[in-house]
């Protein structure tokens, strides 16, 4: 675990250096809410599609540029540079493009498309890209977290992450569970804890939540966090949500993503 977290430190301030910030635009004139058309495509992150489907980044998700993404992020949802950048590299990775990509080339396995996740089955269920669609049944596990209570909070997510991980140790052979998975899956649940609720606490209105994963729009009533969001920011989170997590331990399932990298795209 801590040479991930080295690595994500290495990221943090490598992006760091690159940094570059986009004034604010107004968001309720420019930006207000589009469901995707016909020929517009999206990916696996709820987030993504949020900032597509209110103008952020292209409203087609196609020829999406790491600038883009960045600029988009910033301004959608106050997350700073190191994140986003990060998808954008994976984007361009996953892309037969040079320079940019469409938001569903991110649906190739093991780069933010990963098995155990809150909205979509793993790829094994739902091959050939019809994983990529936000799924009710998939949801229903985070839906139905923390009863009695309004909010979701680091408890809750390590139980719903504990939950889906275990439905795919029973049913999916194809499986990849890994340290970098459960980093992943957890800084996944740190980052909607801090983006649609607080950074701090780590609670978020379930309201708030569920219309933006159900609906990847900006949800009524929310803010944009006042603060940057960043890797940095939900690293407590994150371990907080790995602590009381009950990880079994890896197993040794690997994505078949790198080997499908489509890096001589074109030739
Ligand atoms: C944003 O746009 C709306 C709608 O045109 C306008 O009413 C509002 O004053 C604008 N806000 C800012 C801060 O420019
Ligand atoms: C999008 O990218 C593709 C592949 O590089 C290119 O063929 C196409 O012309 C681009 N479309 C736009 C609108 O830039
Ligand atoms: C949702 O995912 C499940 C697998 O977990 C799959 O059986 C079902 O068909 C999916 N639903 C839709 C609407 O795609
Ligand atoms: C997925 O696509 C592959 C290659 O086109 C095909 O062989 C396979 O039958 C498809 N699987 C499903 C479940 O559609
Ligand atoms: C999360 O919420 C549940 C339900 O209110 C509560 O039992 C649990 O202690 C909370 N977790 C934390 C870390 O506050
Ligand atoms: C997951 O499976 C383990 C081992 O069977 C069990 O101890 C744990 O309670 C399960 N967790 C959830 C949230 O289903
Ligand atoms: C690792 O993979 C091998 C070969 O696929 C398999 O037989 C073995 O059971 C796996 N071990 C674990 C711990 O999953």
């Amino acid at each position: 675990m801590f040479g991930l977290i080295r690595l994500f430190s290495f990221f943090v301030i490598f992006e760091g250096i690159v940094a570059m910030v986009s004034p604010y635009q107004n968001q309720t004139e420019s930006h207000h809410f589009q469901a995707p058309g016909e020929g517009d495509v999206r990916s696996p992150c709820p987030f993504l599609n949020v900032l597509a489907n209110h103008g952020y980044v292209p409203r087609s998700g196609k020829n999406v540029t790491i600038p883009d993404i960045v600029k988009g992020g910033r301004e959608g949802f106050n997350v700073g540079p190191n994140f986003f950048r990060l998808t954008g590299k994976y984007g361009l990775l996953t892309s037969p493009n040079i320079d940019s990509f469409n938001l569903d080339d991110l649906n190739l396995r093991g780069y933010i498309e990963m098995d155990t996740f809150l909205t979509r089955p793993d790829a094994f269920f739902a091959p050939n890209n019809t994983n990529l669609p936000f799924n009710e049944t998939v949801y229903q596990t985070m839906a139905s977290s923390n009863p009695g209570v309004d909010y979701y909070n680091v408890t809750s997510q390590a139980q719903v992450q504990d939950a889906r991980l275990n439905h795919s140790i029973a049913n999916n052979p194809e499986l990849v569970n890994d340290a970098t998975s459960l980093f992943a899956r957890s800084a996944a649940s740190a980052l909607i804890l801090s983006i649609l609720g607080d950074p701090k606490t780590g609670v978020a209105k379930k309201s708030v939540v569920d219309t933006l994963m159900r609906e990847e729009r900006m949800p009524d009533g929310w803010k944009r966090p006042e603060d940057v969001i960043d890797v940095d920011t939900i690293r407590p989170l994150t371990q907080a949500i790995m602590d009381v997590s009950n990880w079994p331990g890896p197993n040794n399932g690997t994505y078949p993503g790198a080997q499908q990298l489509v890096i001589f795209g074109g030739f």
